[in-house]
């Protein structure tokens, strides 16, 4: 029996592993839906969340560890089919009597792993295959009641289930890619077992994220969004948009620090979509504030502060208000079973909540990731130039114009990004690069043009590719569209004599360069 389309959801608990994310990212890309919960979610929570499987994540931690991570015991009284993958199987054999050797050595990296019993989860997988391993801890005897399915090249066990109760477990990680039969085991888990028909598409997304804002907004809310001209705040604002109409108002502040034509692409693209738009010139301001600053902690700081000031401002003026429309997307608000990292950047976000402005937060795009945004920016009909446009900071230039930023130099720096974008879109490459884009560091160097000494500015061009902006590469650009943008900034900018080239990857650097 396939089941119906509001029953298919997987609820993955995130006992704090590395790959948590990444799996309910496969999950998706099988068109099933499915949401992140922390690890020791209350029973009667997990009970409202209505999830129709459950998969355990992996862990740092050992299931031998004081504390160690255990989920609310309700969950094995769902009745629903649970995969434990890594973490997660280790704690599925210890509760439920199995045995689980503690060691400090680590496995990681791909095994060889064999197939012991074709059972519906490893059904089609190849008798020897490859599975990416990352453990220290194994189980070394099953609960009673579990078969085992896979073992690896050195005996211990690779895959465990109770197949009456649908319990299913795997040592290795068949999220990622060096997981050989990772997406078919994925596959086997979400139809085989759970019989879902794999029905979550965009368009179920646009259609039932519509009913939901009208529900949260009612027939007489108002509502007001802050347009960046990014991704994420296009779509929000489209979907409230076409769920309640000119009751949604767009304020769109130019602080200043936007790129070559930026203002005049966003309000041209609220035109064709019929939105309300106020648009708010405050980049006198914001460069007022930002004169004599050179730490990037503090510009980042004024201009966020600022930024809230500013809409609030203007938000105020509109009267009757209850809802902020907000672009928050997914990885934003997943609460990791781990304790947060240490903060690199304070990233202010254009749009921010107003703190005292008591609005209630309509986030549309609260469970997606980026790539599903795009694909949900599709299915509203936005143009390519949004949906496929690269991220830009919330504080905008400021953080590309290394140390103070005057008028001079973000003019410098308008002028060669748009070179920059111009040579990377002829050359067919946007598509191909997560971010390009020239940085002016706070150096000044000599040259020689026409027959004449210089002592002018150094462009610095950046181009990464990432998945998520957590992690990027320096991208290769080809040597002759290097040679293209170099000659054309020197020679179309006067105060410009030299171009460099980031080659850094991240970690260590950052994307941006403040
Ligand atoms: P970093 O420089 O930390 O940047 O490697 C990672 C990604 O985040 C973007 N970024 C920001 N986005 N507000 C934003 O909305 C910000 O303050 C901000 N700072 C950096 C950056 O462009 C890259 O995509």
């Amino acid at each position: 029996m396939t089941r119906t389309q509001g029953e298919e959801k997987v609820i993955i608990l995130d006992f704090g592993g590395q790959y948590t994310q990444l799996i309910a990212r496969r999950v998706r890309e099988l068109r099933v839906y499915c949401e992140i919960l922390p690890y020791d979610t209350p029973g009667e929570e997990l009970k409202k969340a209505g999830p129709s499987a459950l998969i355990f994540s992996g862990s740092a931690a050992s299931v031998y560890d004081a504390g160690a991570p255990t989920p609310d015991p309700g969950v094995y009284d769902m009745g629903v089919p649970i995969l434990g993958i890594c973490y997660g199987m280790q704690l599925l054999a210890k509760q439920f009597g199995g045995t689980v050797e503690s060691s400090l050595k680590q496995e990681y990296g791909q095994s060889e792993l064999l197939v012991r019993k074709h059972s519906s989860l490893l059904k089609g997988v190849k008798e020897r295959f490859t599975g990416l391993m990352s453990h220290a801890d194994k189980v070394i005897e099953p609960p009673s009641g579990f078969d085992v399915l896979a073992v690896s090249e050195n005996g211990s066990l690779a895959a465990i289930a109770d197949e009456k109760r649908q319990i299913y477990a795997l040592q290795f990680h068949p999220e990622v890619s060096q997981t050989d039969s990772g997406t078919l085991i994925l596959q086997n888990f979400l139809f085989e077992i759970c019989r879902f028909s794999g029905n979550w598409t965009m368009e179920n997304f646009v259609e039932s994220s519509l009913q939901k804002i009208r529900e949260q907004v009612g027939p007489q809310g108002r509502a007001v969004c802050g347009l960046s001209g990014g991704i994420d705040s296009s779509v929000s604002a489209t979907l409230v948009h076409k769920a309640i109409g000119n009751r949604l108002t767009c304020i769109f502040v130019d602080h200043g620090l936007l790129r070559k034509g930026e203002k005049e692409q966003v309000l041209k693209i609220c035109e064709d979509l019929n939105m309300k738009v106020i648009t708010v010139d405050a980049s006198r301001e914001f460069l007022d504030l930002l004169q004599g600053v050179t730490d990037p902690e503090e510009k980042r700081r004024i201009i966020g502060n600022h930024f809230i000031r500013v809409f609030e401002r203007e938000a105020r003026q509109l009267g009757d208000i209850h809802f902020l429309v907000q672009g928050t997307l997914y990885p934003d608000i997943v609460e990791s079973g781990t304790s947060a990292g240490s903060v690199i950047k304070s990233h202010h976000n254009v749009g921010g909540l107003p703190e005292n402005m008591q609005l209630e937060l309509v986030e549309p795009l609260k469970y997606l990731f980026k790539d599903e945004v795009r694909r949900a920016a599709q299915e509203l009909g936005l143009p390519p130039e949004i949906v496929w446009r690269h991220p830009f900071p919330g504080p905008g230039l400021a953080v590309r114009v290394l140390g103070e930023v005057t008028p001079h130099k973000l003019e410098i720096l308008r002028e060669a990004d748009a070179i920059v974008l111009e040579e990377i879109k002829n050359a067919g490459l946007y598509g191909e690069i997560w971010q390009v884009f020239a940085v002016l560091p706070d150096i000044k160097s000599v040259g020689v043009k026409g027959d004449r000494r210089t002592y002018a500015h150094t462009v610095v061009l950046r181009a990464v590719t990432s998945q998520d902006g957590m992690t990027a590469d320096w991208y290769p650009i080809p040597h002759e569209v290097l040679g293209r943008i170099s000659s054309r900034v020197v020679n179309e900018l006067v105060d410009v004599n030299r171009l460099v080239y980031d080659i850094t990857s991240k970690p260590p650097s950052t994307i941006e360069w403040e």
